[in-house]
């Protein structure tokens, strides 16, 4: 699919045919190819938890407001950005030293540390625009898959950060629900665009 028709293709699809399937080699490959999504020094600070079995389900349903796409959707996946993806544990600093040479990567690891993790405001947004452009990658994989999807944030992101035992520096960024359109329903039409002239200033 050229990647401009992924973009004017796709929908948010309210609704999900229950019946048609996302197989977990699907899912890999979705999750897989949004995973070469840019990141700040390649840092990937980022996961997903696919949600699939009923009881899973009934459990994120209970903190997301009760959408009822989450039942409907083979899988809903959770997107997680991790608040201190920067620091020294991260494995993608060993493949930086290997690739640089350690002195050279202990400066990159300082000068991370101090750009994402010197205040509490640096920290949310390194960890809220790594994986926010890493959802759209997955929203856009999906569609060149085949599989339709549909971004929520109107959830409960703390209940679900309990409910599915998220590290204390892991924050629910997104949910996303992955299968295919049930085309016995409407979606509403698609919703315009706010104007170039509203969003672009060129200076
Ligand atoms: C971060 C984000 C959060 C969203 N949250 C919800 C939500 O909780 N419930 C919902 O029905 N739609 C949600 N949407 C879908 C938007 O309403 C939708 O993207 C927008 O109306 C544009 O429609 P389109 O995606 O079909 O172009 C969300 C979209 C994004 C990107």
């Amino acid at each position: 699919m050229l990647l401009r028709d992924a973009f004017t293709e796709r929908r948010s699809v309210n609704f999900f045919n229950p019946e048609k399937e996302v197989t977990d080699q699907t899912l890999k490959e979705i999750v897989e190819l949004a995973g070469l999504a840019p990141s700040a020094f390649n840092l990937q600070p980022w996961r997903v938890i696919a949600v699939r079995s009923e009881a899973q389900k009934e459990l994120l349903s209970e903190n997301a407001n009760k959408q009822p796409k989450i039942k409907e959707a083979p899988v809903t996946l959770i997107v997680v950005g991790d608040r201190e993806g920067y620091r020294p544990e991260n494995s993608v600093w060993a493949e930086l030293k290997a690739m640089i040479g350690d002195e050279q990567a202990q400066g990159a690891i300082d000068a991370a540390g101090f750009l994402y993790g010197s205040s509490e405001e640096r920290k949310i947004k390194f960890a809220e625009s790594n994986a926010g452009l890493y959802a759209m990658s997955i929203m856009l994989a999906a569609k060149d898959l085949g599989v339709d999807s549909h971004a929520m944030s109107g959830v409960d992101f703390e209940g679900i950060k309990k409910a599915f035992n998220l590290n204390a520096s892991e924050e629910v960024v997104m949910l996303i629900g992955l299968g295919h359109y049930d085309e016995t329903k409407a979606l509403y039409p698609r919703r315009t665009r706010r104007s170039l002239e509203e969003v672009l200033e060129i200076v």
